[in-house]
């Protein structure tokens, strides 16, 4: 079967290293025979173009793998590729969170399917598992650790003390981060995974810029300290919960307890959770970024799609984030602390305070509010 690759970055080189030498036959019989490239430069194999007509137009081809991140013009190419009957893989969050609706519509009028294991949690096979679940039973929640980069750089600051610049540069050069790895450290790649676990667990269709999301562009070395003489390690977690009035998601930082499992990943590892009525508590965890893991979901989902294995029929629909119902105590550090004079529990000490339990709706207002535009907020869960 023969697959037109968009992106030779750290994903894409990840999908030609594990195809091209891979001894299973199975796998061997999924050709990559032609690869996109952005510059003349990037053509370091026979098969490469520049041309993305090369791989569109081209009848052989029955699969596009598309891993050249960000929203356009990946869009419009899977678009295409959907619409002159090619089956679609996806690893890319941002473009398929925020048009997941539209690709899956194109993909049944098509008859084809599009398949996105890669976009969530890198290679855990979480996007799978929650598909397994859910031929049984509702998902009613979803939690955890889906961002390998802000993990890695959290865990290295509390593990050594080394500082925040030093341990980003790191993720970076590991192949772990975003282009602009904004996205990763303001919380925004854990916003998509958040935004597409919620359509996979509970077949709601987001608008992800509803998702309230803090990320760790203003941790600081008080705050991992903070945590770790209280009995906490700090997180950046992605939540979920199914409601019969929409469904709450949020992200944010969580000083989760130390002796929780979450509080034992580190590095690029993510861990996430999903509760369901029969299965309870079940965690996935493995690499979260990376090429060669998040390579390995997409070469999965091409032999899913070689061997006929189609997932369920994507049925969702458009659902309205409500986080009415999240409540918690928060962790706060700001130069303004007289702004949460109100909900202040127990004082720290260097502006940080512990609050009462609150609405995270709460929260968040008077964070707005409170005229420091770096404020540091985690969530307290024991
Ligand atoms: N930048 C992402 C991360 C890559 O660090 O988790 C995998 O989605």
């Amino acid at each position: 079967m023969k697959i037109g690759l968009l992106g030779h970055g750290v994903v894409g080189s990840g999908v030609t290293a594990i195809t091209d030498s891979c001894a299973v036959k199975k796998v061997r019989r999924l050709e990559v025979s032609r690869i996109l490239v952005k510059d003349e430069w990037e053509m370091t194999d026979p098969r490469c173009t520049t041309n993305v007509e090369d791989i569109l137009s081209d009848p052989e081809i029955e699969i596009v793998a598309e891993c050249m991140g960000g929203i356009e013009p990946a869009h419009t190419f899977v678009r295409r590729a959907l619409e002159s009957g090619k089956h679609v893989v996806t690893s890319n969050k941002k473009m398929f969170a925020a048009y997941c609706g539209e690709l899956f519509e194109l993909a049944k009028e098509n008859g084809v399917s599009i398949r996105y294991e890669a976009s969530c949690g890198g290679g855990i096979p979480w996007i799978s598992n929650l598909t397994r679940i859910r031929r049984l039973e509702p998902v009613t929640s979803f939690r955890g650790i889906f961002n390998g980069t802000t993990n890695y750089i959290l865990s290295r600051m509390a593990r050594t003390g080394s500082d925040f610049a030093q341990n980003l540069a790191e993720a970076q050069k590991l192949g772990y981060a975003e282009k602009d790895p904004t996205d990763d450290i303001a919380g925004y790649d854990v916003r998509y995974k958040t935004a597409i676990t919620a359509m996979k667990a509970f077949g709601a269709i987001v608008n992800a810029e509803e998702i309230p999301t803090l990320g760790i562009a203003d941790v600081s070395a008080d705050d991992i300290r903070w945590a770790s003489e209280n009995g906490y390690v700090l997180k950046l977690f992605g939540a979920g919960r199914n409601l019969d009035d929409g469904v709450s998601l949020w992200v944010m930082p969580v000083m989760t307890g130390d002796q929780q499992v979450f509080a034992h990943i580190t590095d690029n590892f993510n861990a996430v959770e999903s509760e369901s009525p029969t299965l309870g508590p079940a965690m996935f965890v493995g690499q979260g970024a990376g090429s060669l893991p998040t390579a390995h979901a997409v070469v999965q989902d091409l032999l899913d799609i070689y061997q006929d294995q189609d997932a369920e029929a994507a049925y969702a629909e458009r659902k309205t984030v409500n986080n009415d119902t999240v409540c918690a105590r928060f962790y706060v550090r700001t130069a303004k602390p007289e702004a949460f004079a109100d909900v202040c529990e127990t004082g720290i000490g260097n502006g940080a305070f512990l609050t009462k339990e609150l609405p995270l709706s709460e929260l968040l207002a008077m964070m707005k509010g409170c005229g420091d535009e770096h404020v540091f907020a985690a969530m307290v869960m024991e």
